[in-house]
């Protein structure tokens, strides 16, 4: 068993990518000798749709490329393998396409789910007696895995949110007349990233004024007398609220607005349209000007706008992933612990995919202010130091350059 796998898998980030670099390169300095990606995660290997990811990186510029693209290269899915106890169909046509092409070591870069895929692929694997190893790549803008200090892919999203709430805030307040923007932040259950929000508080600018996340229940009432209290005050507010805000009953609010809301694999409701019911409650209940932005995919694919310090970090995971497959683990993934705040420093470590597996890490509620409408200092001391740095996509002719799919 000479060669490696490696799959994208989940919601992508701006710097999935640059795991991928780290997997390929670590695996190349040692020995491995053929690195093949799998076409749109494990869906693509149980149709053996595989690609040699070498003969798309064959110069240090295609790598440098690659980490400077946003998305996913090979392709991703939301795929959910049935537990091996139940139907074992799709571990035999997993494991029969990997030894046919000789693979020793697999990689998977994902989130929570995609864990899930790991742990039972490992599992499954030990069953059989397989050699082939099995080991995560944290990867999610959600920042909502357990027991990594923070996910490759959120210092990035953060410093999106936190740049663009910034100028979001100055457009909004540019007329001087009476209105409400209301931003929507993915993130499902749990609020990292609409904390980030936070961040946009500054010396040169005053803030988010109202910050609304997931751990806290949603209640509307309070919501619409928050936003009039604050337009006493001033009359551009700033509002940032999670897609996944639900209310007491356990609705999500984007579902008082709407009913359709289509699920994936995993049995995730699709969420959209958050901002735009909380604008036209409060057009109804306060008048004025509601606008609500959601911001959608653009907080995961802005390569534009990332972190170096995420960059850098999430090609370490990577290449912590490879160096644990040839040390012999398998069926754990790569996480990372901080060492120090100032001087901010992490390294990695590894912990079991079952432990990670469908779990969400959500923020600690010590770390939302008393009012439930802001973040404290020590959100803000985790936060600062992920977003920092900068690394611009190469750039051709006035615009970012990307590494092209390699089915073009
Ligand atoms: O990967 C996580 C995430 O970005 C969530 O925050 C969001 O709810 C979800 O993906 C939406 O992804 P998609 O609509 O592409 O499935």
């Amino acid at each position: 068993m000479k060669n490696a796998i490696v799959g994208q898998s989940g919601g992508p980030t701006p710097v999935i990518n640059a795991s991928l670099a780290g997997v390929f390169q670590a695996a190349k300095q040692h020995g491995i000798d053929i690195v093949y990606g799998m076409n749109h995660g494990v869906m693509g290997l149980l149709k053996d749709d595989l690609v040699d990811i070498g003969q798309f990186l064959d110069s240090d510029l295609k790598i440098e490329l690659l980490r400077r693209t946003p998305s996913s290269f090979l392709g991703s899915c939301r795929y959910k393998l049935k537990p091996y106890t139940e139907d074992d169909t799709e571990y035999k046509i997993i494991f029969e396409n990997l030894e046919k092409h000789e693979i020793g070591y697999f990689f998977y870069i994902g989130g929570n789910d995609s864990m899930d895929t790991i742990a039972k692929l490992a599992s499954y694997g030990a069953y059989v007696h397989s050699p082939i190893r099995f080991i995560g790549v944290p990867k999610t803008i959600d920042n909502d895995l357990a027991i990594t200090d923070h996910c490759p892919g959120y210092g990035s999203a953060a410093k999106y949110v936190a740049t663009v709430m910034k100028e979001i805030g100055r457009d909004a307040a540019c007329y001087g007349t009476k209105v409400v923007t209301v931003v929507e932040v993915m993130g499902r259950n749990a609020g990292w990233l609409t904390a980030a929000s936070a961040l946009a508080r500054r010396d040169d600018f005053e803030g988010t004024d109202l910050i609304a996340l997931p751990e806290i229940p949603f209640d509307l009432d309070r919501f619409v007398d928050k936003v009039a209290e604050l337009q006493a005050k001033k009359p551009a507010v700033l509002v940032a609220v999670s897609e996944g805000i639900k209310v007491a009953d356990g609705r999500y609010v984007c579902e008082l607005g709407s009913s359709s809301h289509a699920s994936d694999a995993f049995g995730h409701k699709a969420l959209t349209g958050t901002a735009s019911y909380l604008c036209s409650v409060l057009q109804e209940r306060l008048g004025g000007r509601g606008r609500p932005i959601e911001l959608s995919v653009l907080q995961r694919c802005a390569g534009h706008l990332t972190s170096r310090t995420d960059i850098e970090e999430a090609e370490m995971v990577g290449g912590a992933a490879v160096l644990a497959a040839i040390a012999g683990k398998t069926g754990k993934t790569v996480v990372l612990r901080r060492i120090s705040d100032n001087p901010y420093q992490v390294t990695t470590d590894l912990a079991t995919c079952d432990e990670l597996a469908n779990y969400e890490k959500k923020v600690p509620l010590d770390w939302i202010n008393e009012d439930n409408t802001d973040m404290t200092q020590a959100f803000l001391d985790y936060a600062t130091p992920l977003i920092q740095g900068e690394l611009a996509p190469f750039y051709v002719n006035g615009l970012p350059y990307h590494l092209g799919s390699f089915k073009e």
